[in-house]
Formats: C-alpha cells, structure tokens, sequence
C-alpha cells in the first residue's frame, strides 16, 4: 500500500470528483471539540486539515503520521508556507499504523479523515483498537469519511461512486480494502460514543465526533 503515486494529484482528483466537499467535511466538526493540546493525525495526506486545525488551535502539539512519503512531504511543505511559526509543534511520523509502536503519549484527539476506509474488516479492527489504546482516557475522534444513504437515488449514487473509488485506489495505492467497512462497531467497543454528526453530498460523505469519557 502506498500513495505515493497519487499524491502529487490528490488535491486535483478530490477538486474534479468533489469540489470542496471533502475540505467541508474535513472541518466540519473541528470547532466543536474541546481545545486539543495532543493530536494524532493519521493519514493525513497533504496538510490541508492539518493546517486548520493548527490555525483553530494554535498551541496543539501533533504527531501527524502517514505512511506516504510524498503526502508527508506535502503535508510538512503546506504548514512551512501557510504557518511557519507553527513547523515546531508538528512531528511528521512517516509509518505504516499497522506496524507503528506507539510511545507513551496520550492524545486527547485522535483524527482518521479518509483514512479508515483503506482498511479491510480484520485490520480496521485492529487499527482503531491500537488507536483507542493511544487516546487519553478523556478523548475526541474526529472522523470524515464516506457512508452509503439507506435507500433511494443518493444510496445507488453512492455505491457508484464507492465502487469506482475502490478500482481506483486499489490500483493506484494497492489499499488492501474492497469495500467501505463501517467503523462505528470497533469504536463503541473502545469505549467512544458518536457525540456529534454532519452529513454532506445527500449524506454520502459524514463528518462525526466520537468521544470518551471515562
Ligand atoms: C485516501 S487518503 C486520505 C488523505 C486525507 N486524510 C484526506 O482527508 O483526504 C488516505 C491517507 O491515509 C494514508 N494511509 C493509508 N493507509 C495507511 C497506513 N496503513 N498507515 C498510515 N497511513 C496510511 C495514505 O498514505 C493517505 O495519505
């Protein structure tokens, strides 16, 4: 699995397939957690949420892990030119999520935009498991990613979309996943429960607050 190949045309592709929906999404929830001070970022990509949350909260400390050099590098480039005062609060973590060795931190928001949906069902387990066991006791988990509508023109639209997505990255990033796995199950397990919501794109694109508190 690598985006290597893709990154340098990601900005391009989400622009052409969604417009700023994504970025939309991305943020949509941001202002409604309590002030970090100890982010996770996985896979991040190119910086773009990176850079907002840095500019909502200034003092947070972030870890931003990715397992794309390209999209790293991105994402490091983007905060050097858009936030330069704030290059020395972010540790760039280029891993793989499934073999990183976590150190003793304890982040208080976690952060999985369009990342989750690369997992097949055993590793999606597996991930928010060793992400849940990074996360203070007291924690937020934002989240952004697609989900397929119950019924109507938005689910068939969806499902189209999805299956294209999935042919396309599985090529070009060889993802492991074949199909969308909801999280929600493996995040209940872990103790998170959904605090907040928005849908966009006729719901097909969700933007959600989990938290714990225990
Ligand atoms: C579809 S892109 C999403 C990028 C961005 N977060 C967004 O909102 O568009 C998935 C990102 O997750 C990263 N990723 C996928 N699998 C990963 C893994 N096993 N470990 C770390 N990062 C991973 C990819 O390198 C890529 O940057």
């Amino acid at each position: 699995m690598s985006f290597d190949l893709v990154a340098p045309w990601y900005r391009t592709l989400e622009r052409i397939a969604f417009g700023e929906d994504l970025q939309r999404c991305r943020v949509a929830c941001l202002a409604e957690i309590a002030t970090p001070r100890h982010a996770l970022v996985v896979g991040e990509g190119n910086g773009r949420f990176l850079c907002e949350l840095l500019r909502l909260y200034p003092e947070v400390e972030v870890d931003c892990l990715d397992a794309s050099e390209r999209m790293l590098r991105l994402a490091r480039e983007r905060v050097a030119c858009e936030l330069p005062d704030c290059t020395k609060q972010v540790r760039f973590l280029h891993e793989d999520i499934m073999l990183w060795t976590a150190s003793e931190q304890r982040y208080d928001l976690v952060v999985t935009h369009f990342c989750l949906d690369c997992f097949a069902e055993e590793q999606l387990g597996e991930v928010v498991k060793k992400l849940a066991g990074v996360a203070a006791d007291e924690a937020n988990w934002l989240l952004a990613d697609f989900c397929v509508p119950d019924e109507g023109m938005a689910r068939i639209r969806a499902r189209a979309w999805l299956t294209a997505m999935y042919v396309f990255f599985r090529v070009t990033a060889r993802i492991p996943a074949k199909t969308l796995v909801d999280p929600t199950p493996f995040l209940r397990a872990e103790g998170f429960a959904l605090a907040q919501q928005h849908l966009f794109r006729k719901g097909m694109l969700k933007s959600q607050i989990w938290r714990r508190n225990r």
